[in-house]
């Protein structure tokens, strides 16, 4: 079951964030979930429940997004992650489905994302997801995807 994070949420959110981001202090994941719940229509964030547990997690942003280089507002994913025991399950992809309908309703006809280049796992998965290569770098591939 996908449905919007709130902030009760937070700890089991923050759990998987730090598989995602490591680096990331508690403070500052605490931070910026904050961000996110305090404004959900810039930043739609979705979760992924098996038995009531969160197992994934999709952040999102709509607006100026400087990844792009695009003067106009986009729809982007700012971070994927699911529980590696229950990866190639099709969660992913309802995550990035989730998104996708909020950007829809809010007009948008495209969706942005990006990954590492080396992240060869995360661009195998969003070229199976109809993303394309907007532009890639020696460190960083950004991907664009039509949604209507
Ligand atoms: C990338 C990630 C989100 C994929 O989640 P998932 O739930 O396993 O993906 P899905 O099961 O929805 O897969 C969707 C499609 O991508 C493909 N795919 C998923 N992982 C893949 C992999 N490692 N290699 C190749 N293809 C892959 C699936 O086979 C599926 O294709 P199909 O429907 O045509 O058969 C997950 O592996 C993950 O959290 N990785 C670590 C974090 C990360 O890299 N996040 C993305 C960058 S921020």
């Amino acid at each position: 079951m996908v449905s919007p994070l709130m902030d009760h949420h937070r700890p089991s959110w923050i759990a998987l964030r730090q598989r995602l981001w490591p680096d990331c202090s508690i403070p500052d994941h605490m931070a910026e979930i904050a961000q996110w719940v305090a404004d959900p229509t810039r930043y739609p964030c979705f979760g992924a429940f098996r038995d009531n547990a969160l197992v994934g997690f999709i952040e999102g942003s709509i607006g100026i997004h400087p990844m792009t280089d695009l003067s106009n507002p986009v729809a982007f994913v700012e971070g994927l992650f699911v529980d590696e025991s229950s990866r190639k399950k099709g969660i992913g992809r309802a995550l990035i489905e989730e998104l996708e309908k909020t950007a829809t309703r809010r007009g948008h006809s495209t969706i942005y994302s990006d990954t590492e280049a080396f992240n060869t796992a995360s661009i195998a998965f969003h070229l199976r997801c109809g993303f394309h290569i907007f532009r890639a770098t020696a460190t960083e591939v950004v991907f664009e995807k039509r949604i209507v």
